[in-house]
């Protein structure tokens, strides 16, 4: 079978050389683009420590849907990069899995729109790691029974979007088996602005950023005499990379948008 062509968006960042190192072991993948906005011309392989491996970083989007090599394009760059790039790249017919975060519900439902209209498959995962889609799901549950929640997500001091995509997906599932509802005293005000986190139909969540963090998050419920603590720590990002893989070699099975791992797990 031929190998399926991934093209590496965002190639030069954190996520973008591990999920290169992961392409270029996979049997099953073929890395064949790596786009960025710096290093360009370096060769991947010297990029990530190993030997030169032939594919060089590009930083001309056009060139490479012009001579259409790819199969898959995997995005982890910035929410900003993505809205300007993803929609070339999919009216191009090349199948998308997005990794970024930062997108609104309308942002998300555009790219659904486009892969619909074009016959794309998309996939979109705010966490691709297994363990944080088993921390939402038992969050979905316990909120049945202890309604009173409030979500701690801890990351390296890099990152732009706060609070963090799983943050908001955790509080989306959580949603589906608790009604909105105001937490704390009613009459509860802030000394410093912000101190109570942001709300989500009355959910609070806090972002905290610090060097040495990866990708951490606590999802804390509070009951009468007792308290349930839902933790998952990404302690490197070795932690998405098996999630990062098994969409590159499903997305192109589908058309329109699959939004979350747990959807092809
Ligand atoms: N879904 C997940 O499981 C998951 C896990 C980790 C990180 N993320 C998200 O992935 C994104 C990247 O994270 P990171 O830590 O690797 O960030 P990073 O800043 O280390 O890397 C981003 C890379 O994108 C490049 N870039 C910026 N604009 C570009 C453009 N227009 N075209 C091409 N490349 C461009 C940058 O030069 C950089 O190399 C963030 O949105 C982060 O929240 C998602």
């Amino acid at each position: 079978m031929d190998k399926i062509k991934v093209g590496v968006m965002g190639a030069c960042g954190k996520m973008g050389r591990e999920i290169c190192k992961s392409v270029l072991d996979d049997p099953d993948l073929e890395l064949t683009a790596a786009i960025d906005v710096v290093n360009q011309g370096f060769d991947v392989g010297i990029l990530i420590g190993r030997p030169a491996c032939g594919v060089t970083i590009e930083t001309n989007l056009n060139n490479l849907l012009t001579n259409k090599i790819l199969d898959v394009l995997i995005d982890f760059t910035n929410a900003q990069a993505l809205l300007n790039n993803i929609p070339r790249v999919i009216e191009n017919g090349i199948n998308v899995v997005i990794g970024t975060t930062g997108l609104t519900t309308d942002e998300i439902r555009n790219i659904k729109f486009l892969a619909e209209k074009n016959d794309v498959g998309a996939f979109i995962a705010p966490n691709f790691a297994i363990g944080a889609v088993l921390m939402m799901k038992f969050a979905r549950e316990a909120a049945q029974y202890f309604p009173y929640v409030e979500v701690i997500e801890k990351h390296h001091d890099q990152k732009l979007d706060a609070p963090s995509g799983t943050a908001i997906k955790t509080m989306e599932e959580i949603a589906k088996t608790r009604k909105p509802m105001k937490q704390g005293n009613p009459n509860e005000y802030e000394k410093i602005p912000g101190a109570r986190g942001g709300d989500f139909q009355g959910i609070k969540v806090h972002s905290m950023r610090l060097p040495g963090l990866i990708a951490h998050q606590e999802v804390i419920f509070g009951g009468v005499g007792q308290i349930l603590t839902i933790r998952h720590d990404s302690l490197s990002r070795d932690s998405f990379m098996p999630g990062i893989m098994l969409a590159a070699k499903k997305v192109k099975n589908w058309k329109g948008l699959v939004y979350g791992l747990e959807n092809i797990l």
